[in-house]
């Protein structure tokens, strides 16, 4: 939640901020602003809190900014700028970031929670301090104008704050009586903070992600909680809190900038449900060998010995991660014989969950930074778990919690509905299944040969379902219509049937119920009628002829019923009002299949009432607060 970006270098820093704010938006649009050293060495902010117009407004009112010296318009060598997702207050100009201390020498950015921000403001407006804003933020920023006031440097005033607060926080700071720097500092996992320097300009940047940072360089520091960092042009030096020096060397990265434009689409979302037949073989690549038959995880180094000493597998994630781990824990106990199963991470991390050396933690994440998340895995850390995250954000905190890191490697995805990411993870998770389930012996050579013939088929499968867009612009025009919507499913459709309901809550915002169809009679029947329509998840398989029940009771109560059904299944076409049908392939891969119509159903329906796909309303990329 919250974008962060700073500058140093020789340039004017208004188009870079503007440029690093946009890489970093998807990870919250509701305010925007910038803050630089201008020319006269004063700091000068710009702020909008137009809700998802905040940035492009803003970069029309700074324009492409002036040069140093030049008296109107904002410019200035030195910058830092933020987009927000509102905690506290609500989304206005007064409480976009920047926020600046009351003499104006100091100015903040900050991503997370100050959880004890009332007990500090009451401090602060004690001693005389009047607050412009409704933000926890702010009280940051007087805290740290407080230091500098006092004759401390920037470093050891945003030290001194961060001792006061408690919470998660990444701030960046910039101070009018040190020019020429940018102070940036991580405590908790309240997101990241990834820093580098272009061998070009001399440049240095930091960001709240990795992909901002990539028209500078590939080579990035990433700030470890309770650390602090300064940059100038040029120049990186990270300290602890207690300012002892911290030497680290960059890492390379391979994400391409490019990968994150629309290209020619019209929106990321449909750029990136296009994309899934890719982020799966992204997903295979190294791992199944076709020619061969075999699979091997080779980021996963347990012994046998270890592996075999597993006694439980508990999957953790939040949101559409979550029903990627319920499908990863159907698979994990259907493939292995280990008892599995996938638990969400905010109540995972609240409870007293029974955890130890053998069972093992699969964390599944696209981020890497999601804050119950994080906390699930620190406790799986603190007992002594053997832990798996399964991501798209490599070098994201997660992967330094965990104990092997299992890459995904969908491509970026920009789009806050994550659709390639959740395809990819579901096809590691399957992969996992395999690894482990040959491992114990639970399956033979021959049958990982079969898993694995079915798996080269996979991406065609998949790329021919994104072939029916037609039928599914006329079932969102019809579905568009209603108010509350229920999705059926059963065994490994009931994760699918979750993940299409919470598609289409936050892309059309219509209400939308995921349920097992099992559930039905047990008190969702009673919602039946006209103005419920239902999508059920009905693939050929096991549970067939019970979904063909669910759909006639359904029917009989009066509910407009939209089905997802196997090619050449004409039953399913008697009984339901709308039928897309999906290609045949065997139980294990239609999964992958049933959830494609579901996230383009979302996508329609949200054109069809004119919501933007790409930015849903509250709701952000990377949720880095509880
Ligand atoms: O980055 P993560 O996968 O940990 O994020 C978890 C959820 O916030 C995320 O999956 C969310 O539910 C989806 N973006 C919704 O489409």
């Amino acid at each position: 939640m919250c974008g962060i970006f700073a500058y140093a270098g020789t340039e004017n820093a208004v188009p870079f901020l503007i440029d690093g704010l946009r890489s970093v938006e998807y990870r919250g649009y509701d305010s925007a602003g910038i803050a630089v050293i201008g020319g006269d060495g004063k700091i000068q902010i710009a702020r909008r809190g137009d809700h998802k117009a905040s940035l492009e407004n803003l970069a029309a009112a700074v324009g492409k900014g002036h040069l140093p010296g030049v008296a109107s318009g904002m410019a200035g060598l030195v910058g830092i700028g933020h987009t927000r997702w509102a905690t506290h207050g609500e989304v206005n100009q007064k409480n976009a970031h920047p926020h600046s201390s009351s003499d104006g020498l100091v100015a903040i950015a900050h991503n997370g929670i100050i959880e004890n921000f009332l007990e500090l403001k009451d401090e602060l407006v004690d001693s005389g301090i009047e607050f412009k804003s409704d933000t926890d933020s702010e009280v940051f920023a007087h805290l740290v104008g407080r230091g500098v006031a006092n004759g401390s440097s920037l470093r050891e005033s945003v030290v001194g704050a961060a001792r006061r607060i408690k919470g998660n926080a990444a701030v960046v700071a910039l101070s009018a009586l040190e020019p020429d720097t940018v102070v940036g500092l991580r405590v908790g996992n309240a997101g990241g903070i990834v820093i580098g320097t272009s061998a070009k300009t001399d440049a240095s940047v930091m960001a709240s992600d990795t992909i901002a940072l990539l028209p500078f360089t590939n080579e990035v520091i990433y700030l470890e909680p309770g650390e602090i960092v300064e940059i100038e042009r040029g120049v990186i030096r990270l300290f602890d809190l207690e300012g002892t020096p911290i030497d680290r060397e960059p890492v390379r990265v391979n994400q391409n900038f490019e990968a994150a434009k629309k290209g020619k689409y019209p929106d990321f979302m449909s750029k990136e449900i296009a994309e899934q037949p890719d982020a799966i073989q992204g997903a295979l690549r190294g791992r199944a060998d076709f020619a061969a038959g075999t699979l091997d995880l080779p980021e996963i180094t347990l012994t046998r010995d270890q592996i075999n000493a597993i006694d439980r597998v508990v999957l953790t994630g939040m949101g559409t991660s979550l029903h990627a781990g319920m499908f990863g824990a159907s698979v994990i106990e259907s493939l292995t014989r280990i008892p599995a199963v996938a638990e969400n991470s905010s109540e995972l991390r609240y409870r007293n969950p029974v955890l130890g050396p053998n069972t093992l933690v699969v964390a599944v994440t696209q981020s890497g930074e999601t804050a119950d998340t994080l906390a699930a895995m620190e406790q799986a850390r603190q007992a002594g778990s053997p832990q798996v995250v399964v991501l798209e954000m490599e070098g994201s905190q997660a992967t330094r919690i965990a104990d092997f890191t299992l890459p995904v490697r969908a491509g970026q995805e920009i789009g806050v509905a994550s659709t390639k990411t959740m395809i990819a993870s579901m096809t590691t998770l399957l992969e996992l299944a395999v690894f482990l389930a040959q491992s114990r012996g639970a399956i033979d050579s021959e049958q990982v040969k079969k898993i694995v013939e079915m798996l080269a088929e996979l991406p065609s499968l998949v790329a021919s379902v994104l072939d029916i867009d037609g039928k599914i612009t006329s079932l969102a025009e019809r579905l568009s219509g209603f108010s509350d919507l229920l999705y059926l499913g059963r065994g490994a459709q009931l994760p699918i049937a979750l993940e299409g309901a919470l598609k289409m809550k936050e892309l059309a915002y219509i209400h939308a119920e995921g349920y097992a169809a099992g559930e039905m009679k047990h008190g969702v029947n009673a919602l039946l009628g006209p103005e419920m329509a239902t999508v059920v998840c009905a693939p050929k398989n096991d549970l067939y002829e019970k979904m063909l029940s669910n759909i006639s009771e359904v029917k009989a109560r009066g509910s407009e019923v939209a089905a997802i059904a196997t090619e050449g299944d004409d039953t399913v076409g008697r009984l339901a009002d709308h039928v897309i049908h999906v290609p045949d392939c065997p139980g294990l891969l239609q999964p992958f299949l049933t959830v494609v119509p579901l996230q383009m159903l979302a996508y329609r329906t949200a054109l069809v009432l004119g919501r933007d796909p790409d930015k849903p309303r509250n709701l952000a990329k990377t949720v880095t607060v509880e």
